[in-house]
């Protein structure tokens, strides 16, 4: 099992070297409040490591935490240029960046915030030089995929996004219902994978990280 350590790297509201640097980025995205920064929290086992609020719209700038995975072994080839690969150690750690993005949605916001925030968003997705390893849409289970998320899943298939579905908030649907809930939302969605997950009770905790760290 690989294990993961995480910290707070910075808040980009712009561009910054680091899109660059070649380091594997991993993007959380989704409506306000459907969970993207608890789910962060509870992927890495970190409590306090992104800031959650029961009110929409807490994160306004994309926050960027660099993920240290332990345990994980050489990508295939790897081993023709790596000693250490070649002498069958596993390698040591692999460095990726999360990015916890603000949510796209809240009404309430005023329309400036609101320009700014999706502006945010679409630049770093669409514009930017950032590349992403995965872009994973995070979805509310109970309330389904709303107009607005399927708005952002066709322009993540019209890009070829490296896309992943994760149906959050689980917990909250009642278990004779969780089976035919999640049947309706892969209809729904099509052709992704779409992963159960609960950050308050863990389940999905393990596909999820093994369908993110690969
Ligand atoms: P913004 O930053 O505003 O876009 O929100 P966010 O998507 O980062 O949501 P956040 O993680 O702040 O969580 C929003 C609310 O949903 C908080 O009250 C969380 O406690 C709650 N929440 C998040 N994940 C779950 C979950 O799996 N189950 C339940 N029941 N509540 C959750
Ligand atoms: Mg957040």
């Amino acid at each position: 099992m690989k294990s993961l350590s995480a910290r707070f790297l910075k808040g980009l509201v712009k561009d910054d070297p680091i899109l660059e640097d070649g380091t594997p980025q991993i993007a959380f995205i989704g409506r306000s409040n459907v969970g993207k920064s608890s789910l962060i929290n509870s992927l890495t086992g970190q409590k306090g490591l992104a800031r959650t609020s029961s009110f929409p719209g807490r994160t306004q700038e994309i926050n960027v935490f660099v993920v240290l995975v332990r345990g994980s072994y050489p990508a295939p080839g790897a081993a023709e240029h790596d000693p250490q690969a070649r002498s069958g150690a596993p390698a040591a750690e692999e460095r990726q960046y999360w990015l916890d993005l603000p949510g796209y949605g809240y009404s309430r916001h005023s329309l400036e915030t609101k320009r700014r925030l999706h502006r945010l968003i679409d630049w770093y997705l669409y514009k930017s030089p950032a590349w992403q390893k995965q872009v994973v849409l995070i979805i509310d289970a109970e309330v389904g995929p709303t107009e607005n998320d399927f708005e952002m899943l066709r322009a993540l298939e019209a890009t070829k996004k490296p896309i992943l579905i994760v149906a959050n908030k689980v917990d909250k649907i009642r278990k004779s219902k969780a089976a035919a809930r999640l049947r309706e939302i892969r209809t729904r969605i099509g052709i992704h994978k779409v992963i159960p997950y609960s950050s308050e009770t863990g389940i999905g905790r393990p596909e999820l990280i093994a369908a993110i760290l690969g």
